[in-house]
């Protein structure tokens, strides 16, 4: 059942594959991706010889263009930077992809010419963590069952003998007290329990 369920929750995640687009060419982009999607981030207009720029997310470098070629790219097994448009391809989009990227842009001496951020949000969860989660939930349910089964078969077997006391009723009186103190004419209630009986 529960295996089941995270199976379900595989196949749906899988079925996120579509392509998405990103314009990363304005600065302060917001993007919002569904996990496991493939993202095109459109990083720039054009790569020419002379581009070089750096593309980092947070602290970590993700992509390092020099003179016509790629020196670095750290997620180089799910991605791509397409040179011919200046597009930079993710695919399977997982939750640690999202965040905050920023580019610079360089001349050929090394000063920056250009630099603009752009956040990128991923929606929705792993589907394996779902799955793991929806497990654990109808793993615990079961379990409260069962204690909850046990418990009342044990009360069943023991006839009642060793009941916990049961409070069958009890007499309320109100007492009405007046105090002494004649500045005070405030009538105080007070709740006695008495009689309290016990079943068995
Ligand atoms: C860039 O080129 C790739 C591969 O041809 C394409 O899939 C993508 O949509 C293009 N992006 C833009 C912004 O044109």
């Amino acid at each position: 059942m529960a295996a089941s369920v995270g199976l379900l929750f595989l196949l749906i995640g899988v079925s996120y594959g579509n392509k998405t687009f990103c314009d990363g060419r304005k600065e302060r982009a917001q993007c919002f991706q569904p996990w496991g999607a493939t993202v095109f981030v459109h990083l720039m207009d054009e790569v020419s010889e002379k581009t070089r720029f750096q593309w980092t997310k947070e602290t970590t470098i993700v992509l390092i263009w020099r003179r016509n070629g790629l020196v670095t790219n750290t997620l180089k097994s799910r991605s791509e930077f397409i040179s011919s448009n200046g597009t930079f391809r993710i695919s399977n989009l997982r939750s640690s992809d999202g965040g905050e990227y920023t580019l610079k842009l360089f001349d050929s001496d090394g000063k920056i010419t250009g630099e603009r951020t752009l956040q990128l949000h991923i929606e929705g969860q792993s589907p394996l963590r779902v799955g793991a989660i929806s497990a654990l939930l109808l793993f615990s349910i079961y379990v409260i069952c069962v204690i909850v089964i046990c418990a009342q078969r044990k009360r069943q077997n023991g006839k009642g003998e060793e009941l916990p006391a049961d409070l069958t009723y009890a007499d309320i009186r109100v007492v009405q007290q007046q105090e002494r103190k004649p500045a005070k004419q405030n009538m105080e209630e007070e709740v006695e329990y008495s009689q309290i009986k016990i079943a068995g």
